[in-house]
């Protein structure tokens, strides 16, 4: 009991918080741009297609950045790339602030982009590596933890900003501009966040590893060092894409995997549409559907703490079956009960907003956090920054396949949630498969465990 406390004292949380930084720029985009997006819409009387392009070309700038900083990282070490990601999203979130017209607009975002799809690649590998076996999957979950905390956070700063041209410049340059501020926090912390011990022992820098492991990291590191420089020792190779495939090749299809199911489950349909739908088929005042989101916003944050306590005491593969389960249930009910009741009366509405918090909760505490740690767990350290760049494009690809055709299908099924949410309810299904029979356990195994695993599985096969 004394050993656990002190244990717990001496988990050097603080640093693991500033390291999920890049998870709370990516929330914070997400959040920020759905209340700024129907503003700057009106302001520059921007058809549907401008505004979803607006929107979508963050998506794209991430799958670019996200594919481009893997191999950088693997090369150059975790901690500078933050720095340049920092920067980016600094530039990026500028030129939003004072962008003209459309056009500029995009580029800006692009560019805002580049810089997410960058930390989203770069933080989860980093968690993982900081580490230790024991508390991967939680100290992992800080970064879909302060994902959720920047999307809720944004609502906030929508809600002050809305209305409220200071200086002279319209509401929703204030709402992108703030987004400078996370950018800086992110610059600060990765100036001052150690390099990960597992990149420097690739590097040959074993004692700077050891030093960072006892004084920052609070633990004993020697074992650990000793198991990463014997599996180093059998990895032969210099970490390119195409010893990605031919060394990894099940990795890379599981990660994409993952990360498509974590998409095509409708966890952005419900976040970035769900307040929109209450407006239109509820007849909610936008006042109230604002309260809608952070509502949502709520719900997703206080759910990911409750992951953040009980992932390492579960098997990811039963919390991920459970989400599934759990989401697929949420929405069976709530697609009975819309056929049912209709869309338009109250109590459909109500029913609704219980079973929308259960979905949230459910992927709070399974596919929100799971997919991210376990796309960096998967991969040997050799190509570890390329395979997690891979999963998280991938991400950013079902992002946005789901955020373009949403709409689509609402209009589709006339305007009925049922027909959408029936589709992700199949892919809430077939995910339960696709964990049983193709995805490896993680947890409670060292990182070279996981590795040397997969390698005998492939030898055997
Ligand atoms: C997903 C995001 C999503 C967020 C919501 C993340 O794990 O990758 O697309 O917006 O969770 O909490």
């Amino acid at each position: 009991m004394e050993r656990m406390s002190d244990q717990r004292t001496r988990m050097p949380w603080g640093l693991y918080t500033v390291g999920g930084l890049g998870g709370l720029l990516f929330g914070y985009d997400t959040g920020i741009i759905s209340g700024a997006g129907p503003i700057i819409q009106n302001d520059w009387r921007l058809n549907a297609a401008q505004l979803g392009f607006i929107t979508a070309s963050v998506l794209i700038g991430s799958m670019v950045g996200a594919l481009a900083i893997g191999g950088l990282a693997d090369k150059f070490g975790r901690k500078k790339l933050f720095i340049i990601a920092a920067l980016l999203f600094i530039a990026g979130g500028f030129f939003c602030m004072f962008s003209q017209n459309f056009a500029e607009m995009s580029i800006a975002r692009i560019v805002l982009g580049f810089a997410i799809g960058a930390a989203s690649s770069l933080t989860p590998t980093y968690l993982v590596e900081l580490a230790d076996k024991d508390h991967r999957g939680s100290v992992a979950s800080m970064f879909q933890l302060m994902i959720t905390i920047g999307i809720l956070v944004a609502y906030f700063a929508n809600l002050l900003f809305l209305n409220h041209n200071i200086g002279g410049l319209a509401d929703w340059r204030w709402m992108l501009g703030s987004e400078l501020l996370p950018a800086a926090a992110l610059m600060i912390g990765s100036i001052a966040l150690p390099e990960s011990p597992r990149y420097l022992i690739k590097a040959g820098k074993v004692e700077l590893a050891r030093k960072i492991l006892e004084k920052r990291l609070k633990r004993d590191g020697t074992q650990e060092i000793e198991e990463i420089k014997a599996v180093l020792a059998k990895s032969q190779g210099k970490g390119t894409f195409k010893e990605l495939f031919s060394v990894s090749g099940k990795s890379v299809l599981v990660a994409i995997l993952l990360m498509f199911f974590q998409q095509l489950v409708g966890i952005n349909a419900v976040i970035y549409f769900v307040p929109k739908i209450f407006q239109s088929a509820f007849h909610f005042s936008s006042a109230n559907s604002i309260w809608i989101s952070v509502g949502i916003g709520a719900v997703n944050v206080i759910s990911t703490i409750v992951a953040l306590g009980i992932m390492n005491r579960f098997n990811r593969k039963s919390l991920l079956i459970f989400g599934s389960i759990e989401m697929a249930i949420s929405f069976i009910i709530i697609i009975i009960l819309t056929l049912a009741l209709g869309v338009h009366s109250m109590g459909s509405a109500i029913v609704t907003m219980i079973f929308i918090a259960l979905f949230i909760i459910g992927f709070a505490v399974s596919w929100g956090p799971i997919c991210w740690i376990m796309i960096s767990e998967i991969f040997p350290l050799k190509v570890r920054g390329l395979g997690t760049s891979i999963g998280s494009a991938a991400n950013w690809i079902g992002d946005f396949i789901v955020s373009q055709f949403f709409t689509i299908l609402l209009v589709a099924f006339h305007n009925n949630i049922a027909g959408p949410f029936a589709i992700f309810c199949a892919f809430s299904i077939l995910s339960i498969f696709f964990v049983k029979y193709m995805v490896p356990e993680t947890r409670g195994k060292s990182l070279e465990e996981i590795e040397e695993n997969m390698d005998e599985k492939k030898k055997k096969a």
